[in-house]
């Protein structure tokens, strides 16, 4: 973060470390004093509600060649209904003094899908007793946010991070548009009624003691931008990064906390997707990020998703901590090609804990 954002948030915010609706930027003592300490946790756990954003690569691939390639407006793909799933990740932070608080990461794309996870893992309940009271979209891709209404239906009013570089149609959507014309894109019946907190570059959004969200600017396919990444301070361990896609980069994203965060060199772990081998190609450079999260030396590493489950097989090869999943998501209604073909279980898959603490 420039210091200069640092003083433009103070100015927000008031003096100190005064938090304006439970969100505070940091303070300008602690932006003097160098590295950013945004405070400590207990543990974090991250429940993987879903991660099979699509269940077949190869379909998908040919649904956005058909529209013209990566770089189409994801608006203007027609998507192959049966094939859609979604993204979404429970974190529940759990403080110093042990009070737990809820997160939803991301809300998945095909509402018809997201309603079954949601109702499986009693999601739903969650957000309509307001056990969860914020969703955090980590970027406006298809797969992330198509699936609004879902999480709207239960909560109308519930406190939304949104990244302020997403597309004026993802806008839209949370205001209540129709999309749907186009086969896999969505529309939303649930106007959103809550606080919208604009996540804008270089800014650091605490969440709470502990726990901070950062946005990066970063360029993605289909013409998304920017995104939304957690991190928490696990005690006695270090950080933890959560992600949904991991579009900035993954040493990007693993050496800002060692870059701008007081005792920043402990990277403990990480959740989410990685973006690495996304379709399960293989490209020499991708043997280089196995050696550069190597050397970070992380006790945790907990993918799935974009990670590619080449990439994690041939990491588990070469030593890192890839934690495994159970294949709780082979009992699911409908299970990725690729999970069906594996015994491995490289990835946190639908259904599975991690627990940081
Ligand atoms: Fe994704
Ligand atoms: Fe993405």
């Amino acid at each position: 973060m420039k210091r200069r954002d640092f003083l433009k948030g103070v100015a927000l915010t008031g003096a100190g470390i005064a938090m304006s609706g439970g969100v505070g930027l940091l303070s300008k003592a602690q932006a003097q004093g160098g590295k950013e300490d945004f405070g400590e946790v207990k543990s974090v756990k991250v429940h993987c509600i879903s991660e099979t954003s699509w269940f077949d690569n190869a379909t998908l691939g040919a649904d956005i060649k058909k529209a013209g390639g990566i770089n189409t407006n994801q608006y203007d793909v027609a998507y192959t209904k049966e094939n859609l799933g979604g993204f979404a990740a429970l974190v529940e932070v759990e403080a110093l003094d042990g009070k737990k608080t809820k997160y939803l990461l991301d809300t998945g794309w095909n509402n018809e899908w997201m309603d079954y996870v949601f109702a499986k893992d009693g999601i739903d309940k969650m957000l309509k007793n307001k056990d969860i009271k914020t969703l955090i979209i980590s970027h406006d891709h298809i797969d992330h946010y198509f699936g609004l209404e879902s999480t709207l239906r239960h909560q109308p009013d519930i406190r939304i991070f949104f990244p302020g570089t997403s597309m004026k149609k993802s806008f839209d959507l949370l205001k209540g548009a129709d999309f749907s014309k186009t086969p896999g894109c969505p529309k939303n019946n649930v106007p959103h009624k809550g606080e919208l907190i604009v996540t804008k570059t270089d800014k650091l959004y605490k969440l709470q003691e502990g726990a901070a969200l950062v946005f990066f600017d970063a360029p993605a396919t289909l013409q998304c931008r920017g995104e939304n990444v957690m991190y928490c301070k696990v005690k006695n361990k270090g950080y933890v990064t959560i992600t949904g896609c991991c579009h900035p980069g993954v040493v990007t994203l693993f050496n800002h906390s060692r870059r701008n965060f007081k005792d920043g060199d402990k990277n403990y772990g990480c959740y989410g997707g990685l973006h690495i081998s996304v379709f399960e190609n293989w490209d020499p450079k991708f043997d280089d990020l196995i050696q550069g999260v190597k050397a970070l030396k992380m006790t945790k590493i907990a993918c799935n998703h974009c990670t590619g489950w080449i990439w994690a097989e041939k990491a588990v090869q070469a030593g890192l901590p890839i934690v495994h999943g159970t294949s709780k998501n082979l009992s699911y209604k409908k299970t990725g090609t690729l999970a069906k073909s594996k015994t491995s279980n490289v990835y946190i898959g639908n259904g599975d804990d991690v627990f940081f603490g």
